[in-house]
């Protein structure tokens, strides 16, 4: 089986009949989403609250009922991929766009389920270049003060435009070295005026479930 799939579909043994479940964005988070389609259709009675406007359409698609980003005060399980992960389980997020609306349906998950590329791990985040939400206005001023924290900062295009995200902001990826203090770093970027929200997740995840390159899932 190819391991997004394994490893989707061994996330979804989380989510029990009857539980709101955060819905997550990317080729992995896809592989479970999949699997929680085929569950409700076989009668499994969950709500789901998608984390981009591309899993709400995915979701709608496969006949998975969603609640309302508004009626939501409380979600059971969210199951959602990563770009990089550390040796204590913090997260880089947000190559996919989605970080934000990823950000805040984590924090009121009571059991966030990571699914990753064991690739993707190593001691220390940095490899990957943290994305960071920025508005529109003053981006050129934010950017510099992004740069001033010691990263090569980049906005992020797509197609040849500046990329979009579902809020209408704009992406920095901001390419940190060794990120040793993810908590730290998130606070100084979110502390930025014209900072939305940033990529690094530290200290949300519950578990990270991978693949160990023979077919068969390791969690952490
Ligand atoms: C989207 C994300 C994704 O979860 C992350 O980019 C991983 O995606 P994939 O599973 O496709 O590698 O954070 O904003």
């Amino acid at each position: 089986m190819n391991p997004k799939q394994l490893v989707g579909e061994k996330a979804t043994t989380y989510i029990k009949d009857g539980m709101i479940v955060g819905l997550g964005t990317g080729s992995t988070a896809y592989f479970a989403i999949m699997k929680i389609g085929e569950l409700v259709k076989n009668g499994l009675s969950i709500k789901g609250v998608p984390t981009s406007k591309a899993t709400e359409e995915l979701a709608i698609s496969l006949n998975i009922p969603l609640l309302a980003i508004e009626d939501v005060v409380k979600i059971d399980v969210t199951i959602d991929g990563a770009d990089e992960f550390d040796a204590n389980k913090n997260l880089t997020k947000g190559g996919g766009a989605a970080l934000l609306r990823e950000k805040i349906i984590a924090s009121v998950t009571d059991f966030y389920v990571i699914i990753a590329d064991a690739a993707k791990g190593s001691q220390f985040l940095g490899s990957f270049a943290v994305p960071v939400e920025v508005t529109a206005f003053g981006k050129e001023i934010t950017i510099a003060q992004l740069k001033a924290l010691g990263c090569i900062p980049k906005l992020r295009y797509k197609e040849g435009e500046l990329l979009l995200t579902d809020n209408q902001n704009y992406i920095v990826d901001c390419k940190f070295e060794k990120i040793e203090n993810p908590a730290q770093l998130s606070a100084q970027m979110n502390a930025l005026p014209g900072v939305v929200e940033n990529g690094l997740f530290a200290g949300m995840a519950n578990v990270i479930i991978s693949e160990d390159g023979k077919g068969s899932t390791i969690t952490i």
